[in-house]
């Protein structure tokens, strides 16, 4: 495994007073299956898992996670995590067009770079966030390496090899759309791309115009090519960590990861629609021991002590976690208690 480069940079985020600035350092490893490229930013933390990110079809690391990243809340999150940012191969800034033929790897290919990177870093355990093709990718890491995933977030993850139904309906779309246009109607909703906001023109820029957009349709055959993940509610193939399923509201993977929430251990898993993705998220690693309450919002704080109370009160933690969220405000009507979590927005 040889280091092929290394580039530091300086991130241009805004500082809040009296902070200093994270240098972020972007590696190559080279790998059975070609080299792979990401960017570590902050420092190790003793006895503490790095967070991992994978992106999705169309995107790279930033332009997937920055938003999330930048996020004001975010920030008393991160400063407490050393965080890698993984480019899937041909996605990275900067990235050559793959030669003709070039094999792209699978996502279960993807997924076995990753004990790489971690080699590499000499880091352990990781939680992972993953959004559509990464949370597959991260999915299928966590299965094959559970003792070194101590939790996963997976937004938008569809866990299902297409069926042939998805390849009609898929090989129907090729003939009127552009790539690009298939790639947006994976990441973005009917609605969303006819409403043609300031973001989606800003996405669909950026994906139209992307100089690597043959590596793009690259990844984008390798998703589609996936095989299903199998996972089975009580059964050996699921996921053992802590997992937060995120979906967006009428996102194209609604069903899909409604069904995944079926499938994986109710004890493990929380299903949330984001809102306060990041809140959600403090929970979440606090429920790993990884966030004390005082990093919390008062109000976080408050709620989190009524789901503990609620927990004890039914004497059964071992339910379905489900974080309710709306973009609306007002806490949503509940199902049983025990049975619903609310994060009100
Ligand atoms: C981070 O702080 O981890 C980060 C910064 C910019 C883009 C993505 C992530």
């Amino acid at each position: 495994m040889a280091e092929l480069q290394e580039v530091q940079i300086t991130e241009e985020k805004p500082l809040l007073p009296g902070q200093t600035p994270e240098v972020a350092k972007t590696h190559s490893v080279e790998t059975p299956y070609g080299s792979v490229t990401f960017t570590v930013y902050g420092t190790p933390k003793p006895k503490r898992p790095a967070i991992l990110t994978y992106h999705d079809v169309g995107l790279n690391y930033k332009s997937c996670f920055q938003p999330l990243f930048q996020f004001g809340d975010m920030q008393e999150i991160i400063q407490n995590f050393v965080r890698v940012h993984v480019d899937a191969p041909g996605m990275e800034e900067g990235a050559p067009v793959f030669p003709l033929g070039y094999q792209y790897p699978s996502l279960d290919q993807l997924a076995d770079m990753i004990p790489c990177i971690l080699q590499y870093l000499n880091f352990s355990s990781i939680i992972g966030i993953g959004v559509g093709a990464g949370a597959y990718v991260l999915s299928r890491y966590a299965l094959s390496h559970p003792d070194t995933v101590e939790g996963l977030v997976l937004i938008n993850i569809d866990p299902n090899a297409k069926g042939w139904m998805d390849w009609a309906a898929h090989k129907l779309t090729g003939l009127t759309s552009s790539i690009s246009e298939m790639i947006l109607g994976h990441l973005f909703s009917q609605e969303e791309l006819s409403g043609n906001s300031e973001l989606i023109q800003k996405y669909r820029n950026i994906i139209t115009h992307a100089p690597n957009l043959a590596n793009i349709e690259l990844y984008w055959n390798s998703y589609n090519n996936r095989r299903d993940l199998n996972f089975e509610r009580g059964g050996d193939v699921t996921l053992k960590c802590p997992v937060m399923l995120v979906v967006g509201d009428q996102a194209p993977h609604e069903d899909a990861v409604v069904e995944c929430n079926s499938k994986l251990d109710p004890t493990q898993t929380s299903f949330l629609k984001p809102g306060k993705l990041t809140e959600a998220f403090k929970y979440f690693l606090q429920g790993m021991g990884y966030m004390a309450s005082s990093c919390m919002t008062r109000l976080s704080r408050s709620r989190t002590a009524s789901l503990t109370s609620a927990a004890s009160i039914d004497g059964n933690r071992s339910r379905s976690r489900t974080l309710s969220q709306s973009s609306e405000s007002g806490t949503l009507p509940s199902g049983p208690p025990g049975h619903t979590m609310e994060v009100s927005c």
